[in-house]
């Protein structure tokens, strides 16, 4: 009896050989070229048993790797993502200026503005919701076409449909003024684009959906990043020219605006949208 490293068996004796393991336990036909068979496992052991008559056995067994070396098939897929776009207006300079004096001017004629997510008492402004009906912002409202027509292509939305504004806003966050966390009801996506973002004017920050999750945290390596899948929060630092864009499901807030700068230079301006899929017509 001894171990078969390869070749073919059988030269002048009959040869048998046979599967023994807990899945295989096939004959197989003596004079097969067993080891050129690609239905075997990579791994096997091959025993020959030389019989009294001349007749060979040869007993194949898979391997039986020890613990340590066992191969578990060890595979991680992520499922229900939470999606946000990023998109990045070329040269957005003179759009920005040009949206930031409308603002002003809008703000000029409604000082009071409305409340929803800022904080009147700080300084925080919020324009009306129909911004996207005024000229002066036709060309960001084109923007936001051009980008929503390419995330309905990412997620394979239908052609029958296409997604549009449905309302669109302005805030005004001077030093010392933040946004509470909220959600935006009533639509699938929302947006956020960035018109002056000085330094330090406050991060929005997206929280953990899956607050069930929130309830036992794992342990963590400590001193090491964790992977971005076992986040559970995700600040953006606002760029003037940037376009966020996020469930409207998603909760987020807006950091207080620490900014050094003074002034109108101070001030964090964005404007913020809702976006809903509608059939087209
Ligand atoms: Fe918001």
């Amino acid at each position: 009896m001894g171990l078969v490293n390869g070749g073919c068996p059988g030269k002048k004796a009959p040869v048998t050989a046979m599967w023994v393991s807990s899945r295989r336990n096939a004959a197989i036909p003596p004079g097969q070229n067993l080891f050129r068979n690609t239905s075997f496992p990579r791994r096997c052991n091959a025993v020959r048993i030389l019989q009294p008559s001349g007749h060979s056995i040869i007993l194949f067994t898979q391997e039986r790797p020890s613990m340590s070396q066992k191969d578990l098939g060890f595979v991680r897929r992520s499922y229900f993502p939470t999606m946000i776009f990023q998109i990045d207006v070329p040269e957005p300079e003179d759009l920005n200026k040009k949206l930031l004096a409308s603002i002003y001017a809008e703000r000029e004629r409604d000082k009071k503005g409305i409340s929803r997510s800022n904080i009147p008492a700080l300084g925080g402004w919020h324009s009306h919701n129909d911004l996207y009906k005024s000229k002066e912002y036709a060309e960001l409202v084109g923007l936001i076409g051009q980008a929503t027509s390419k995330m309905s292509e990412d997620l394979g939305y239908a052609d029958s449909h296409t997604i549009r504004i449905g309302t669109m806003w302005s805030i005004i966050n001077p030093p010392g003024c933040v946004n509470r966390a909220h959600v935006h009801p009533g639509c699938l996506w929302s947006g956020v684009y960035y018109i002056q973002a000085p330094e330090n004017c406050g991060n929005i920050e997206f929280i953990e959906p899956r607050t069930v999750h929130l309830m036992n945290q794992a342990k963590f390596q400590p001193n090491k990043k964790r992977s971005r899948e076992n986040w559970t929060k995700v600040r953006y630092t606002p760029v003037a020219g940037r376009m966020i864009i996020f469930p409207a499901w998603l909760y987020h807030a807006v950091d207080p605006n620490e900014t050094k700068e003074t002034g109108d230079a101070g001030n964090r301006v964005i404007i913020s949208f809702n976006l809903n899929q509608v059939k087209k017509s």
